[in-house]
């Protein structure tokens, strides 16, 4: 039996096509009216006192300890140690939508959906499996991809990982893609994730590649298949090329056609270089959607926060927020995105100088890292990497080696990619 505020949730999706994408856990779950609803009614109306939220107040506000405040002198005790509301602090997730419209042009005068605070992208994508896949529902992503979609996908929600393959010749395999997505409608639902600039290739789609992605999916959708399309934007912003699409493909999805439903996964973890905060965002786009269907869509995801997490951490969602009302932000950002771009500017002049009989350098022009198709085992030349020139690399499946240039000082380049075309070489 269905939880008659799951059921009212479903009535309102009814005949949209969020509501059609709905997974089995996505149409049972709901955000019940229990303590954290009672405790938000109270705030508002609990003029003389509120005996409904478990924190220690003292004279009004959340008792912290000296112990505690003192590494955060600046942060009130509320900033620190009170709990954020499920969805995330109202303030941050104002801001974070006007900062997604900002950064994407192309979303001007699309409704969007305020952003829901998640803790990291991962979860954020975790939860999105939890809502709208199941083991009758696959999830389409390029091969190579980021190895933790397998495990949400496959080991956590049972389901498949179905794949297309990511590269032809040197860019976007378009005929792969098409081919996927067309096999996917047969059944009259595409879910398809896209990550730019992606992980683990560093590669990001052209300004004509997008338009043939965005093509492809309006396609579908207009021969009637419903489409989720996950944009998963974690290396946002960091791209090295001047003929890569600039914004989000979320830009052109969010209002595609009625029968597509665009969800952007981002957040600072990368773009504002705090890995540890665990603060990121997951924000809804359709045509024809209004805010009754995005506060539906919200709600659902309230409930599967409610009943994990509970909500995500307060220090960070406060530190977020000042930080990104601080007018020197902006530069200092630039600053950090200038030694990347220099980075992979150094590597790129090794791999175009560079052959290898057993190396292919996949292409790349964006992101932290760029991959290398190997003719050898990658696991066996990653060992050999690691313990004969004590380098460490990652192996993402038998052929595909990827290195994390982002991590490795300008200066350090030279010396890592003789060391691993050396051992390439030498198997
Ligand atoms: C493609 C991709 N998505 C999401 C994430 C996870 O981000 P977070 O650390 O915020 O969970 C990563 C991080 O490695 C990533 O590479």
């Amino acid at each position: 039996m269905l939880n008659p505020l799951a059921q009212e949730l479903n009535t309102t999706l009814k005949n949209t096509t969020p509501g059609e994408l709905l997974s089995d856990l996505g149409l049972r779950v709901f955000f019940p009216k229990g303590i954290i609803a009672q405790g938000a009614e109270a705030k508002k109306f609990g003029k003389v006192a509120n005996a409904t939220i478990g924190t220690t107040l003292t004279e009004g506000k959340p008792a912290i300890l000296e112990a505690v405040h003192k590494y955060a002198p600046e942060l009130s005790a509320g900033e620190l140690v009170a709990y954020a509301p499920t969805a995330g602090l109202p303030y941050l997730r104002a801001l974070w939508k006007d900062l997604i419209y900002k950064k994407n042009p192309g979303l001007k005068g699309k409704e969007i959906s305020t952003p829901v605070v998640v803790p990291g992208l991962t979860a954020g994508i975790s939860y999105l499996a939890d809502l709208f896949i199941d083991e009758t529902k696959p999830l389409l992503s390029p091969n190579p991809s980021w190895d933790n979609y397998s495990l949400i996908i496959e080991t956590r929600r049972n389901s498949q990982l179905h794949t297309f393959n990511l590269f032809a010749n040197d860019g976007f395999d378009l005929e792969s893609f098409k081919t996927a997505v067309e096999k996917e409608a047969e059944t009259g639902f595409v879910r398809v994730l896209l990550n730019f600039p992606q992980n683990p290739s560093g590669y990001s789609p052209t300004n004509a590649e997008a338009a043939q992605i965005v093509r492809i999916i309006r396609s579908v959708a207009e021969k009637g298949a419903k489409v989720l399309v996950w944009d998963d934007d974690a290396y946002f912003g960091l791209n090295y090329e001047n003929d890569i699409y600039p914004q989000s493909l979320f830009a052109e999805f969010a209002d595609l056609h009625e029968n597509v439903l665009a969800v952007k996964i981002d957040g600072p973890t990368k773009e504002d270089f705090v890995w540890g905060f665990r603060t990121g965002f997951l924000t809804f786009g359709g045509k024809g959607l209004t805010g009754e269907h995005y506060e539906a869509l919200e709600k659902k995801l309230m409930g599967l926060i409610r009943s994990s997490v509970s909500c995500s951490s307060t220090p960070s969602q406060s530190i977020a927020l000042r930080a990104f009302a601080d007018p020197a932000i902006d530069i200092q950002k630039k600053n950090f995105r200038k030694i990347l771009e220099d980075r992979y500017l150094e590597v790129k002049k090794f791999t175009s100088s560079h052959t290898s009989k057993n190396l292919e350098a996949l292409p790349f022009n964006s992101g932290y890292f760029m991959s290398f198709r190997t003719k050898v085992d990658a696991e066996q030349l990653r060992q050999k990497i690691l313990h004969e020139k004590q380098i460490g690399t990652v192996a993402i499946d038998a052929k595909t080696l990827r290195v994390a240039f982002s991590s490795l000082e300008k200066e350090q380049i030279e010396t890592v990619y003789s060391a691993i075309y050396e051992c390439a070489e030498n198997m």
